[in-house]
């Protein structure tokens, strides 16, 4: 019986997890989605070819990796269909679970018009219908991607659903579509979805019984979890580690190593608390040179140093046991790299996340920059200000700095 290892955003998105999943792919037999929907954006490079994916797991690009979309996710099918069109045919290595919520095209036009609505208190959202498809999912008034079986029953089953929020979906201009064209639609989900659609509790279940090497994907980051994040400017899953048993039906004991995803500085998408943001020169710098515009939705992506505390906080909470330490090149060049090793909040300095970011401010620590440490793959050979800085960074969160990233490519990796 084998554990599964898990990989898990510790800031706000966009770590770099797609890059590391993708490394890790290699030497495991299934990768694993458990949370999130289309909202998230993983990028692969491999040589000079780039992969953007949403919804498909990042083991995808391993030949011989096999690919699972837990029950956690919710799949705009939709969007799974025009995800798929990159590949050639990945029936037998792809699987989704029954289970998973079916994320419908209103889910994303009611998100929008909600955050229309909400004017400056806007979450950010990416506009891709996550937040309302979890709703549907608590309220207990989600469909189920096993449903696609029966189509009849599941467009009319969708057709009473919004017809009993009418008045709503008119106050927000949301066209209800009708049930003809519906059934239409879900015929053609059925069609490109059917064989990939099983029990994945029971495939994985089944491949750690075989000592199999199953690797579970997180998509977001720490700080956008629905509990843990800075709600409510968060995501609506749960993006933490404990996600994982939830999102794919395994139990506590079922976890092994986690490595957590962290940039060497930090960036965030949409609104809400960044303690550590900078909206100077040094925040532009790191915009520019660390290219960080979203990949799901190209919008800027705020850039700001390096939280120790935020960290600590992730490295806790999803029980990390090594930091992979991403885009440390795009720091080159700073004379100064400062790291935020506290918060100030109503004049009192601490050291924990506390309830609410607003108005914490940062405490920083200097560190002397570098020249250069892009595409260096081994540790001996990076500048000593910048073993330097990483030595700090592990002090100070607690935990091995076990992976270094030092290009976008597979190979610019240190592996410690
Ligand atoms: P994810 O959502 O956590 O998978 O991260 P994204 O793919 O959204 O964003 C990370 C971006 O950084 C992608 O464009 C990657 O190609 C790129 N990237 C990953 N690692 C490195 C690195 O070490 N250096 C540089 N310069 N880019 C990197
Ligand atoms: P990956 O997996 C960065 C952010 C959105 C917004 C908030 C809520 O690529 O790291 P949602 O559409 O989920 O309701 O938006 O969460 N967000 C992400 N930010 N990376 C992501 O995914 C994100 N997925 C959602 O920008 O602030
Ligand atoms: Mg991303």
């Amino acid at each position: 019986m084998s554990q599964a290892d898990i990989v898990v955003g510790l800031q706000w998105g966009d770590e770099g997890k797609g890059k590391i999943v993708d490394h890790m792919a290699r030497k495991n037999d299934f990768v694993c989605r458990f949370a999130g929907g289309h909202n998230a954006g993983h990028t692969i490079v491999v040589g000079d070819k780039k992969y953007a994916l949403h919804l498909v797991p990042s083991g995808v690009l391993s030949d011989s990796t096999k690919n699972i979309i837990g029950n956690g996710v919710v799949l705009s099918p939709k969007d799974f269909i025009k995800e798929l069109e990159q590949f050639s045919n990945l029936e037998g290595r792809l699987f989704i679970s029954d289970k998973a919520h079916l994320l419908l095209p209103y889910h994303a036009l009611i998100d929008q018009a909600f955050e229309k609505l909400k004017g400056s208190n806007a979450i950010g959202t990416t506009g891709k219908g996550i937040g309302p498809a979890y709703e549907d999912k608590v309220a207990r008034v989600g469909h189920r991607v096993g449903e696609l079986q029966d189509t009849a029953k599941l467009a009319a089953k969708i057709m009473t659903h919004l017809n009993q929020h009418k008045a709503v979906l008119d106050i927000l201009g949301v066209e209800i579509p009708n049930e003809v064209d519906l059934k239409i639609e879900l015929d053609g989900y059925k069609q490109a979805l059917s064989s990939f659609i099983i029990d994945t509790t029971l495939l994985v279940w089944d491949a750690l019984k075989n000592d199999k090497k199953v690797l579970l994907e997180g998509a977001q980051g720490t700080m956008l979890d629905i509990d843990h994040g800075t709600y409510p400017y968060v995501t609506s899953s749960t993006t933490i580690s404990a996600g994982a048993c939830s999102g794919l039906g395994l139990n506590a004991k079922d976890i092994g190593k986690v490595t957590g995803i962290a940039k060497a500085y930090c960036t965030r998408v949409g609104n809400g608390p960044f303690p550590s943001e900078d909206l100077g020169e040094d925040g532009k710098l790191l915009r520019e040179r660390g290219q960080e515009f979203g990949t799901t939705t190209g919008r800027p992506r705020r850039c700001g140093w390096f939280d120790a505390v935020a960290m600590r906080h992730a490295v806790r909470i999803n029980g990390v046991d090594g930091v992979a330490l991403m885009k440390l090149d795009v720091l080159d060049g700073f004379k100064e790299v400062k790291v935020c090793t506290g918060y100030e909040v109503d004049g009192k300095v601490i050291d924990y996340v506390p309830y609410d970011l607003d108005d914490a401010k940062p405490i920083y620590t200097s560190f002397a920059g570098w020249e250069k440490t892009e595409a260096i793959r081994s540790f001996e050979n990076l500048p000593d200000t910048a073993k330097d800085y990483i030595l700090a960074l592990e002090e100070m969160i607690g935990t091995k700095i076990s992976i270094i990233s030092t290009g976008p490519d597979r190979d610019d990796t240190i592996i410690r």
